[in-house]
């Protein structure tokens, strides 16, 4: 079975080839150079850091997503425009054409057998180890202190990732990062329905504040004290010992304790009675 490679590469391949022959020496030079910084070009044009062998189905091989199209052509139409069309199966391919078989596992029995559900045929809504093989770094950031409970098997990666779509965000209707609030949104009304008083960091992303796979910290906090906070809230000193954030005096607030506890900015996510975010 051959590994799983990147568009990344093929395309500097083909640089390759139509260079004429002295750039060609200077491209060989400057790819063993990004290949040894890199440890390995693959690596190197895609994020998820190396990329291991895709999933397996004994006694099947690679077919392209030509395959898949004659089944399922809507999915293969829209997949085009998904960051994962660019991945390759099967090296002798062109790009893009073998994508499909990057998350399912190579096609040749499941066609054989006619096609339908459970049959030769891995779907990773069932597996989230599949897609965790190639994000190693998603992967460890799940086994962090608090955490949604993917790896326990309680919700997978398709409740806030659309796998085929051209937006790899769920839910989302909109553009920017409204679209990751209204993934959040599905689950957790609490903090996204209309409030008297918004908190406009609301309009950034809940990722603005939070991971979404995973943190050390507390209700999967970016950070666990005023930091969260002071990066959009600058904290001015006026005169020694005297601290302001916006127009309120907030030098004996500090001490006692962050932002949002202290009895202080209790509704972060907005609130109905104070515009200073209070319950
Ligand atoms: C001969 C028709 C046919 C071809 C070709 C075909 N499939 Fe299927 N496939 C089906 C049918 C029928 C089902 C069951 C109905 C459904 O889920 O759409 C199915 C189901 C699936 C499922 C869901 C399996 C599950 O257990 O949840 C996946 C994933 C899938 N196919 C992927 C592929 C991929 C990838 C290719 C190309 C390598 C491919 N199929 C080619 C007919 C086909
Ligand atoms: C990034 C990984 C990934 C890639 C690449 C991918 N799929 Fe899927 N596919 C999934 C996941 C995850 C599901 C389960 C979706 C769900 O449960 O909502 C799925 C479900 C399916 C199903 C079952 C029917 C459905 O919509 O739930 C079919 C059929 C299918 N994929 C075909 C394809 C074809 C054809 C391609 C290539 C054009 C492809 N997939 C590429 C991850 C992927
Ligand atoms: C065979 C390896 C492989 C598998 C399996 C795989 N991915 Fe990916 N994924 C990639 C690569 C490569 C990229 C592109 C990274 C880039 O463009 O920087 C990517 C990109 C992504 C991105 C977008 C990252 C961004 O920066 O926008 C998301 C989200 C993602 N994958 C989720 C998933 C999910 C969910 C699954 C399983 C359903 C999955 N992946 C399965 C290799 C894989
Ligand atoms: C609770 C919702 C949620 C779940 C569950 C989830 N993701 Fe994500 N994921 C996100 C959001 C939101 C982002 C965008 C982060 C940002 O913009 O800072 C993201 C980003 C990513 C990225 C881009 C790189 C990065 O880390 O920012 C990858 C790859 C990815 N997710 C893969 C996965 C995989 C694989 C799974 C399942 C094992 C998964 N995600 C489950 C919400 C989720
Ligand atoms: C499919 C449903 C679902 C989606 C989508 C979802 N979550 Fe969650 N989330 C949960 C569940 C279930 C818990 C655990 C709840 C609990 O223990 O009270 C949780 C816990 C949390 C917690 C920690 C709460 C605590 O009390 O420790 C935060 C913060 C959070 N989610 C933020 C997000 C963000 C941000 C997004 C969007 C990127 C998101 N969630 C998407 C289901 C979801
Ligand atoms: C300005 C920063 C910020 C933004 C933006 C933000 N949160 Fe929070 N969130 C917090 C803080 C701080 C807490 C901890 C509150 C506490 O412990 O009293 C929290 C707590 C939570 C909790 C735990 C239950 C609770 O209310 O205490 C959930 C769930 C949650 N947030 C979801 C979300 C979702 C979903 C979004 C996006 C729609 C979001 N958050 C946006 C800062 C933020
Ligand atoms: C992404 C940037 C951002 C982050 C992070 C952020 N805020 Fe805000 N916040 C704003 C903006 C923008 C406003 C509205 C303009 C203003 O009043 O400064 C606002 C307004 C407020 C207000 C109302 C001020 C007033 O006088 O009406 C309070 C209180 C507040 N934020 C508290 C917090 C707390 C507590 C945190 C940390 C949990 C936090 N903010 C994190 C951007 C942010």
């Amino acid at each position: 079975m051959s590994g799983v490679t990147f568009a990344g590469s093929g395309v500097l391949s083909r640089l390759l080839l139509r260079a004429s022959r002295h750039w060609r020496l200077l491209l060989f030079f400057f790819l063993v150079g990004l290949g040894s910084a890199c440890l390995g070009l693959v690596s190197c044009v895609s994020s998820p850091g190396a990329l291991n062998e895709g999933p397996h189905i004994p006694d099947a091989h690679y077919v392209g997503n030509k395959g898949c199209a004659d089944c399922h052509g809507a999915i293969v139409q829209v997949a085009k425009a998904n960051k994962h069309s660019r991945l390759i199966m099967d090296r002798t391919a062109p790009i893009g054409s073998s994508s499909c078989e990057g998350c399912h596992g190579p096609g040749s029995k499941h066609i054989e057998s006619g096609g339908g559900k459970g049959k030769f045929i891995l779907n990773p809504s069932q597996d989230g180890s599949i897609c965790l093989n190639c994000h190693q770094q998603v992967n460890s950031e799940f086994h962090m202190r608090e955490h949604h409970a993917v790896l326990e098997g309680r919700m997978n990666c398709v409740s806030c990732h659309d796998p085929h779509g051209p937006d790899l965000h769920n839910g989302s209707r909109g553009f920017g990062l409204a679209r990751v609030n209204s993934t959040c949104a599905q689950c957790h009304r609490e903090q996204t329905k209309l409030t008297v008083f918004d908190h406009e960091a609301m309009r950034e992303g809940c990722t603005v504040c939070h991971a979404p796979h995973g943190s050390v910290n507390s209700k999967m906090l970016l950070q666990r004290d005023n930091n969260l906070c002071l990066k959009c809230h600058a904290q001015v000193q006026t005169s020694p010992g005297e601290i302001f954030i916006g127009a309120t005096r907030h030098t004996s607030l500090l001490a006692k304790g962050s932002c949002w506890s202290a009895g202080c900015h209790t509704a972060v996510h907005g609130s109905n009675i104070d515009s200073h975010l209070r319950y």
